[in-house]
């Protein structure tokens, strides 16, 4: 079929079929755990991923290798982006360090594209999605735990319990709001929203907090890789957030469970109080922007936004942002972007031009950092006499990024 692709040893790569499911779970689970299965199985079985977004690489009829190509939106600042989210990256020990996922990568960032996503986005292991463009430039939520002696109690008329699929709505508005106080989230579709209620990993619970018989907080959480966490906290104000914090403190040592904050929220108002650092700090997610010019030309809106309210506002010009392998312009006047625009790259920027290595560039473009961070990190980011207009146009944003799996 045209979409086999010969690899070395006689490896075929090819998109999956329903008949490769047994093999992909038997496969994925020994990479990532029995408790996977239900949410590979879900993956699976969504009509916008597998089996046709999915691909193996067999070793005659033995699948070796395999992941599938999710969808999801980022939402920046009120604007949508299209994005395609990699998951269930597994290769049989015997097979791996020879390309494998190198190549269906490859595979699935070229359908990623051709539907017209300007992202790609991860949760994985550490550096290795480094080596195929991505970068961490989606920032984690930061986590507290309470404080020693602070006051955590179900305040009286509260209740909480284990949230279920007739809570869709309520949840799903409780979430709404309080993402949207951040400058970049991932948007939850309904179904996204139902298979969370209705539980993707036997480590994770979602709960209600409960008034008068409405649901008036909600939150997640997840006992995996010998962290406990509560996340995803969405409330309508601080008693439904003391009513989620209180229940969390009853549940067991209160020292081990990790609060993700919201910030902007109620439930961050009250961690204020009564919560303090927790360790280890979250990890970043990875995001990759394979055309800087695609989504910048897409984001213009945003762009001309943030650039209206700048001293900018009033000028007219040109930025040129070398990526060392390539490049591109903004154009400006009349505080909007005029236009985006590939240039050719530069081996050094000078004071009038910005110099951003690709490896870094998705963390400018989402926000991740400032951009005067990124320059004292490191020595290839040259901001030079742009440094405000830079700034201007890629402000560090506060980011609300739960991946639903
Ligand atoms: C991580 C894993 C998916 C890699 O699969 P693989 O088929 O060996 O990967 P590839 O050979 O295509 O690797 C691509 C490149 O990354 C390198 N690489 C492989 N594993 C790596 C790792 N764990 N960390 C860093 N680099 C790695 C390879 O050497 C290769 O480099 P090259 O292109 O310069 O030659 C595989 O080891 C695995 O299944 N591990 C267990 C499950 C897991 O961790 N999955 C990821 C969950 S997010």
């Amino acid at each position: 079929m045209s979409d086999h692709t010969r690899l070395d040893g006689g490896l075929v790569l090819r998109t999956a079929t329903p008949a490769d499911l047994e093999q992909i779970v038997a496969l994925s689970l020994a990479a990532h755990g029995d408790d996977e299965e239900r949410g590979l199985r879900m993956f699976f079985a969504d009509p916008r991923v597998g089996p046709s977004r999915w691909t193996v690489v067999v070793d005659g009829e033995r699948v070796v290798s395999t992941l599938g190509l999710g969808s999801a939106t980022a939402r920046v600042q009120g604007l949508d982006v299209p994005a395609g989210w990699v998951e269930y990256v597994a290769t049989d020990p015997a097979y791996q360090r020879r390309g494998l996922v190198r190549a269906q990568m490859d595979r699935v960032h070229t359908w990623s594209a051709q539907r017209g996503d300007l992202l790609q986005i991860i949760q994985g292991i550490y550096y290795f999605y480094r080596r195929f463009g991505y970068a961490y430039a989606l920032r984690s939520a930061e986590r507290v735990q309470l404080r020693r002696g602070a006051k955590a109690a179900v305040p009286d008329g509260w209740s909480v319990r284990a949230a279920d699929a007739g809570d869709l709505d309520a949840v799903a508005a409780l979430d709404a709001r309080a993402s949207a106080v951040a400058d970049l989230s991932l948007v939850r579709s309904r179904d996204e929203w139902r298979a969370v209620l209705d539980g993707i990993h036997p480590q994770e619970r979602s709960w209600v907090a409960v008034h008068d018989d409405r649901v008036r907080g909600y939150a997640r959480t997840r006992a995996r890789d010998d962290l406990r966490q509560l996340y995803e906290v969405a409330v309508d104000g601080l008693d439904a957030a003391r009513a989620l914090a209180g229940h969390a403190a009853a549940d067991g040592d209160r020292a081990g469970v990790a609060l993700c904050r919201r910030p902007g929220t109620p439930w961050d108002a009250l961690l204020d109080d009564i919560a303090v650092a927790f360790e280890p700090s979250p990890s970043t997610d990875y995001a990759r922007i394979a055309d800087p010019v695609a989504f910048l030309a897409h984001l213009r809106p945003v762009l001309s936004e943030r650039l209206a309210a700048s001293p900018w506002a009033g000028d007219r010009g040109s930025l040129r942002v070398t990526t060392y392998v390539g490049g591109f312009r903004i154009d400006y006047a009349g505080g909007a972007v005029t236009a985006v625009e590939p240039a050719a790259p530069l081996e050094e920027p000078d004071d009038q031009n910005v110099g951003v290595p690709p490896d870094v560039l998705p963390q400018l473009l989402l926000g991740a950092r400032y951009p005067r961070e990124l320059e004292r990190w490191h020595d290839d980011v040259v901001l030079g006499q742009q440094a405000g207009l830079v700034a201007a146009l890629f402000p560090k944003l506060t980011h609300d990024a739960w991946f639903w799996f």
